[in-house]
């Protein structure tokens, strides 16, 4: 078995060998070349050699991974395979739609279809090991990782783990062995989507209310679905670093979870320790991290340098170096490298694969069903396919590079259908397009952020022009790709540069815009939501991005996607999340000003959690439930009908909402603990069944113990987290 095979190798470990089995290092020279002479290369190489590497991160390609496989298994005592890991967290070479932009189809099937695709490209060109899914639960579009997540919802967030997850890895244990799967990575584990003020890096302090109900659960959902990996997280949680705590990776991950395979730890993250202010030197540091549980050393080389000698001098026990080991042994015997290391290695099946027709294909499908529509009066939408003139106007409209968003490390740049090729696929219109105004100045002197255009309006005048004369102008405006994601931080969640006042200068020679979004996050567009009759949610859609955008605007595709996250009105409104806690003046029924509200700005957000249009529209049923009281243990049922009403066949997520009116901890105002996507023709009416059960019902309290308790009960069913009828139960 490979638990014998595990402890049979383990014996005849050496300690430096078992320590090197917790190093890993970033891909570090053109490994295909000559060996590297001097410096870190060099030394990096000869620890290789040595076997004092376990992993490596960043070599891809099947000739690339089978050279360092090769040093690994040829020239090392023992040849343990090495594992490689890379960032694929939304496709390899053919790009599908960010994290959060396929979160928003609330389609587990479709999303675990793209996980699926994402493993077979790269496990073609040699990789074993994703570092996703990204599971961390935010509230805070400041946040530039917002994009890489499913959203605010732990209840969404827990389902799109668990299709992640099984995308990448198959459904079962046995599954990791095929090779066209690929181990997944919970991550960041914990807290890291709270970073206060949404900024990079930043402290996180939440209650444990929090942690157990909101944060955890996606990642208790990766561990049922399988996951093998964890990733812990650069932050501090409440005073102590992630990465050195151990009352989350021993207590919970590795206790009360009873998890087996391997936490890595982020980039460096031992290291940073010592800046916390958390570990006085290297050695501390070591210590802290391999006794709270992190497993495997991303890029400190502090396991490396420090770990021998540590337990040598009896400063930390063995049996943590062997715990460590043995979990990433397991997970290398599952993926079968000890049976064939260059399983994954067949330039036959990387040529064939990577960026085929079905890949494509697939990404296709999972950008269309991303898309949201947030505003269509004037049915502007879908165009009319002939006899139209049509401006396409904005900095993204063109653009090949953006759509494919942050980490795509391994796309080609340019590689995305821009909107206007898309477009250009529907030929009974006339087509015009203006830049107006470009998006970005620059570089700033970092490697790949860029710089807002806040003052070049010099396009402006051609783009008026062509809008005047086109009976529908499409303005295509957002962030570029890199505006969001791992250190994207923003203060403000407008439209960045001049494009606001490219948005006003159109529209006051032609209202009839459809503006199509492209961002890695919630904006806020309150001017646009106020005046502009469609808009559609684009996020940035990967490779097939213009072909799905097309398709949808001209009506090929009917859209159905809805919001992950709340999209406020103005940035001082974040953090917002629909299912918040209520206040004790939620409202102004006394009609004084001592209430709990901003002077300057509604509370509620532009566009809900849950919402999104379609292009036909459907009416619900009041929802009925099978009794009016139950008691502790039996299921909950309700059921509600739902009409499509116009004429256009379309898809719809019904949702269910949970509201526990008083409890041993208050509970939140609403909280989605169902949905079903339907799909109906016009004039057809289906019935939507939900049956909730304790999973459903309780919630964990400060001790983090999970409790039902009885009360009454509201049930909040519609087409987002604010429309739903409600319906009440007692639960004995
Ligand atoms: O996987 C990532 C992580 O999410 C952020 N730091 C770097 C890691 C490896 O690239």
């Amino acid at each position: 078995s490979v638990e014998q095979r595990i402890e049979d190798l383990l014996k005849r470990m050496t300690l430096e060998e078992k320590v090197g089995q917790m190093n890993q290092y970033n891909g570090f020279w053109e490994v295909t070349g000559p060996a590297p002479s001097g410096g870190d290369a060099q030394r990096k190489y000869e620890h290789l050699k040595k076997g004092w590497v376990g992993s490596m991160l960043n070599v891809r390609g099947v000739d690339q991974v089978r050279a360092v496989q090769k040093i690994a298994i040829e020239e090392t005592r023992l040849g343990i395979p090495l594992i490689i890991g890379f960032d694929l967290i939304h496709g390899y070479k053919t790009i599908s739609p960010i994290p959060l932009a396929e979160a928003a189809s609330w389609d587990m099937e479709a999303i675990k279809a793209s996980a699926q695709m994402a493993a077979d490209e790269a496990s073609a060109a040699g990789i074993t090991w994703t570092f996703g899914p990204n599971v961390d639960i935010s509230r805070d579009a400041r946040w530039g990782r917002v994009m890489e997540g499913a959203g605010e919802d732990p209840f969404l967030g827990s389902k799109i783990a668990m299709a992640r997850v099984q995308g990448f890895q198959g459904e079962t244990r046995d599954d990791l062995s095929k090779n066209n799967t690929i181990a997944a990575c919970a991550k960041h584990f914990a807290g890291y989507g709270f970073v206060e003020a949404g900024k990079e890096y930043n402290t996180v302090d939440i209650g444990t209310a929090t942690l157990y109900n909101t944060v955890l659960p996606p990642f208790e959902a990766a561990k049922k679905a399988g996951v093998r990996t964890f990733m812990n997280a650069f932050n501090l949680l409440n005073g102590i670093p992630a990465t050195g705590n151990s009352f989350l990776q021993r207590d919970i991950l590795k206790g009360k979870w009873q998890f087996d395979g391997f936490v890595i730890t982020d980039w460096a993250s031992i290291r940073e320790m010592i800046t916390h202010g958390y570990a006085k030197d290297g050695a501390a540091a070591s210590k802290l991290a391999v006794e709270a549980g992190a497993d495997m050393d991303m890029e400190s080389h502090l396991y490396v340098a420090e770990l021998v000698r540590l337990v040598q001098e009896g400063k930390v026990e063995q049996k943590w170096v062997d715990d460590a080991v043995r979990r990433i042994l397991r997970v290398k015997f599952e993926l079968g490298l000890f049976d064939d290391p260059y399983r994954y290695c067949d330039s036959k099946r990387e040529k064939a694969t990577i960026g085929s027709a079905t890949q494509r294909a697939k990404a296709l499908d999972m950008a269309k069903k991303s898309v949201v529509l947030l505003k269509n009066d004037k049915r502007l939408l879908p165009l009319k396919k002939e006899g139209q003139r049509i401006a396409l106007i904005g900095p993204l409209a063109a653009d090949k590079t953006s759509p494919l968003g942050s980490w795509r490390i391994a796309a080609d740049d340019l590689s995305a259908v821009s909107v206007w090729e898309g477009m250009q696929k529907y030929t009974g219109n006339q087509l015009t397009y203006a830049e107006g105004a470009p998006l970005t100045m620059g570089k700033t002197t970092f490697v790949d952020e860029l710089v807002f255009n806040t003052s070049d309006t010099r396009g402006f005048e051609k783009a008026i022009q062509v809008a005047k004369d086109a009976d529908v102008v499409v303005m295509v405006l957002g962030e570029h790709g890199l505006q969001s994601g791992e250190a994207r931080s923003r203060t403000s969640l407008d439209l960045p540069g001049v494009q606001q006042q490219l948005l006003e200068a159109i529209y006051a020679v032609n209202a009839n815009i459809v503006l199509v979004l492209q961002n890695g996050r919630p904006l806020a567009l309150p001017w646009a939501a106020e005046h502009i009759p469609a808009i559609v949610e684009a996020w940035h859609l990967g490779t097939e991005s213009g072909n799905a955008i097309a398709q949808v605007l001209y009506g090929d595709y009917n859209p159905s996607g809805k919001l992950p996250m709340s999209f406020p009105r103005n940035v001082g409104q974040c953090p917002i999340y629909y299912n918040h806690f209520s206040t004790g003046r939620p409202t102004n029924s006394e009609n004084n000003v001592f209430w709990s509200h901003y002077s300057d700005s509604e509370n509620t957000p532009q566009w809900p959690f849950g919402f999104g249009l379609s292009y036909t529209t459907f009416a619900y049923g009041k929802p009925v439930l099978s009794k009016a009281t139950y008691v502790q243990g039996e299921p909950v049922e309700v059921q509600v009908s739902i009409t499509n009403t116009g004429n256009y066949a379309g898809s719809e997520v019904v949702q269910l909402y949970l509201h526990d009116h008083y409890a041993r901890i208050a509970r939140p105002v609403k909280e989605l603990k169902g949905f079903q996507k339907v799909t109906l023709a016009p004039g057809e009416t289906q019935t939507v069944k939900f049956s909730l059960t304790d999973a459903e019902l309780g919630f964990y309290d400060t001790t983090g113990t999970y409790v039902v308790e009885p009360g009454t009960f509201s049930l909040f069913i519609g087409t987002d987290s604010e429309k739903g009828q409600e319906v009440r139960f007692e639960l004995q």
